[in-house]
């Protein structure tokens, strides 16, 4: 079918699109932005949502006008794409590293409030030669390892870090950090981790104050933990980023139900190899390989909306078999929906996300920090 140009009003079934394609649904997406918001509120906390789920300016915009303060971005390229896109106020929650880039950190500090994640010395360091060199500041926030063992300082060094931020005549901000619900050693329930992780950077926050040491904002992540970190008192800011299109790995842990889920694959099965398998026109070219963990009851790339217990259970760029449950009717010409284990990464395998409000196409979005690695 001839298509309208992308980011235009449409209308027409979405049926009628070629699969495989990615689908929001707009109600199911107006309401995790609205729900996290009021969770936030709720809690008296700033939400700075990270954009690496969707990387769509539109679906930014329309967590801005439910109530959140900035975005969060991992790459300066996907900083500098949404800057060009209007947004004023973005916390790029990685270490930037890398005279080049520090040159275009601090330039894109120069027009915007910037915020720049550092856990070295090296780093912050580089940054405020950097921003020397173009005459202008960044705030900065020192990454805690909360346990990830990513990135981030370890909390028995960060005061020294913080101290060198400060030292540097670098603009300190405060502190973040990352765990997300599933790092080495994991325990407890998701409030309870959500509460644990809180409370490790709080500590930190702490050892910062009884320096002298003013500490703005302590800021954490995930949207399987963020709620309850946002419960502790002393916690400034979250920033989920998954909520808005939820996924097999949120449905696993119970964060949301699958009726919450906002996004799925449209695909279409192109053979029947046996009685028990399908393959749909979806490989590693739309999912990403990602897997739930062993243990939640969810094997495979993908689970099928239509057939329950049916899964993606092998892939190659083009094909997904699916492994059909007994009994599972299937014609080749069948369209399915595909839930994704982890959305963030099929959206960055997509050009395009087609928005659908009663079966039909309202809207359609570049993904226009796709690919963005730099
Ligand atoms: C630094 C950081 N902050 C926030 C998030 C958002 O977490 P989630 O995708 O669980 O909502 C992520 C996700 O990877 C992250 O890496």
């Amino acid at each position: 079918m001839n298509l309208p140009p992308m980011g235009d009003s449409a209308l027409f079934p979405a049926r009628e699109l070629d699969t495989p394609a990615l689908l929001v649904d707009l109600d199911r997406l107006d309401a995790n932005i609205q729900r996290m918001a009021a969770a936030a509120r709720k809690a008296g906390v700033s939400l700075r949502p990270h954009c690496k789920t969707h990387k769509c300016p539109e679906i930014a915009r329309m967590q801005i006008a439910a109530g959140a303060e900035g975005i969060t971005v991992a790459k300066l390229s996907e900083a500098e794409m949404f800057a060009d896109e209007g947004f004023d106020d973005i916390f790029i929650a990685y270490p930037i590293i890398g005279e080049h880039k520090l040159r275009r950190a601090a330039r894109l500090g120069g027009q915007i409030r910037l915020i720049v994640g550092v856990d070295s010395f090296e780093g912050a360091l580089g940054l405020v030669k950097a921003c020397d060199r173009e005459g202008v500041n960044v705030a900065v926030r020192v990454e805690v390892d909360l346990g990830l063992n990513r990135s981030g300082v370890a909390p028995d060094k960060a005061v020294d870090l913080v101290q060198n931020v400060i030292d540097l005549g670098l603009d300190l901000d405060g502190l973040y950090g990352y765990r997300g619900s599933g790092y080495p050693g994991a325990t407890g329930t998701l409030a309870e981790r959500g509460r644990q992780e809180a409370d490790l950077l709080l500590g930190v926050a702490e050892a910062c104050r009884a320096r002298g040491i003013k500490i703005k904002h302590v800021s954490l992540g995930s949207t399987p933990t963020g709620i309850a970190a946002a419960q502790v008192p002393g916690i400034t800011e979250i920033r989920p980023g998954t909520y808005v299109f939820h996924d097999n790995m949120q449905v696993a842990q119970n964060v949301c139900t699958p009726a919450d889920v906002a996004l799925t694959i449209a695909v279409t099965v192109v053979s029947r190899p046996a009685p028990d398998l399908a393959t749909v026109d979806a490989g590693s070219k739309t999912l990403a390989g990602d897997i739930v963990p062993a243990g939640a009851g969810l094997t495979g790339y993908g689970q099928v909306v239509e057939i329950p217990g049916a899964y993606v259970a092998r892939m190659s760029e083009e094909h997904g078999v699916i492994q059909l449950p007994p009994g599972a009717e299937v014609k080749i010409g069948d369209r399915l929906h595909l839930i994704p284990n982890h959305v963030c990464t099929a959206v960055n395998l997509s050009d395009v996300l087609y928005g659908v409000r009663d079966g039909q196409v309202e809207t359609i979005w570049p993904v226009m920090a796709r690919g963005m690695r730099g």
